[in-house]
């Protein structure tokens, strides 16, 4: 593996699983791996598991972990080819990313998108910037499209709490939230659950709210969450915005939020979300508050997916 910027960088998912599982057992198996080497952590946007989730793993693997909040403490960053940088840029992403290369050994990287403009984000244009100019191996920590090491930690999961011989049934169900968010989670939960193919996978949501298909090949797809969430084993609960007018909130209709209720025609169905989650906006209190509620142990899995996909960078540059 060169990066881990989405489920195409695997080579093999259901190994990368088992190391990341391997982890959780035995956290410091490969304590000496990253000695004398650090990781460079750049948040262009808030944080708390992701941040603090990749400073525990790669402290797990012997390896120093910098975290800089470039969006807030750093200087505004240019990413336009041939810009003049007459305006409110002050250092370009091809001088920047280098130095970078040079003081770390594995850079990460989190860039939301703008939501203002599908073409400009769907380009992934930060993140691929730094992948040209750095030099070195780049993680998504969240970019414009994906959240790749939330998947990783989702199918984790998933993989840990089901038991049984056959494919579970997983649905991603759409939820109501106060302000249009990013698909980031969504595309990638959907991109790993189909490169997976584990699962029979399901999405449903409120008419607007498609997917770009790039990441849904291979799910159902329905406007009915009533017959989705039938006989589902996990359903996995998340806003976005529209990508068909794209960064729109086109629905404020709050029976789309998951309930009790609605979980009795489940197979007692687990429930995810990758957090932060506003409370009886996207999901109830008692949902949360119930042993459906996978969200916890969901979130910890945050750091055995992080050190897996550390761990297999390092392991690539060995020589
Ligand atoms: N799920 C997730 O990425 O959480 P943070 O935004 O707190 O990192």
């Amino acid at each position: 593996m060169k990066h881990f910027l989405s489920v195409t960088d695997v080579i093999d998912i259901p190994a990368l699983v088992a190391k990341a599982r391997a982890y959780k057992n035995d956290p410091f198996r490969d304590k000496s791996l990253g000695s004398g080497k650090r990781i460079g952590c750049l948040f262009l946007n808030p944080s708390l598991r992701t941040r603090l989730s990749t400073q525990v793993a790669a402290q797990n693997l012997g390896l120093e972990a910098i975290v800089f909040n470039v969006g807030a403490e750093g200087w505004a960053l240019e990413f336009g080819d041939g810009a003049i940088m007459n305006g409110t840029t002050v250092e370009h992403v091809k001088d920047a990313a280098p130095i970078l290369g040079l003081y770390f050994d594995i850079l990460a990287i989190r860039t939301f998108p703008s939501l203002k403009d599908r073409e400009e984000d769907y380009s992934e244009r930060y993140i691929s910037q730094f992948v040209k100019y750095a030099g070195i191996p780049v993680i998504s920590l969240e970019s414009a499209t994906l959240h790749p090491l939330q998947s990783l930690a989702d199918l984790v999961t998933i993989t840990e709490t089901f038991a049984e011989i056959r494919k579970p049934k997983v649905v991603l169900s759409w939820a109501p939230h106060v302000k249009p968010l990013p698909q980031c989670v969504a595309n990638s939960f959907a991109e790993w659950m189909c490169a997976w193919g584990g699962a029979d996978f399901v999405i449903t949501h409120p008419e607007g709210y498609a997917l770009n298909e790039r990441f849904t090949r291979g799910a159902t797809i329905t406007h009915n969450q009533d017959a989705a969430l039938t006989d589902a084993d996990f359903v996995y609960v998340k806003n976005w915005s529209s990508y068909e007018q794209y960064g729109q909130l086109l629905c404020d209709d709050q029976s789309w939020m998951l309930t009790l209720g609605k979980l009795k025609a489940t197979r007692n169905a687990r429930v995810m979300h990758c957090l932060p989650v506003r409370r009886n906006v996207e999901l109830s209190d008692e949902v949360l508050d119930s042993a459906h509620s996978l969200v916890t142990q969901e979130a910890g899995n945050r750091v055995w997916a992080a050190q897996a996909v550390i761990s297999e960078l390092l392991q690539s540059r060995q020589p």
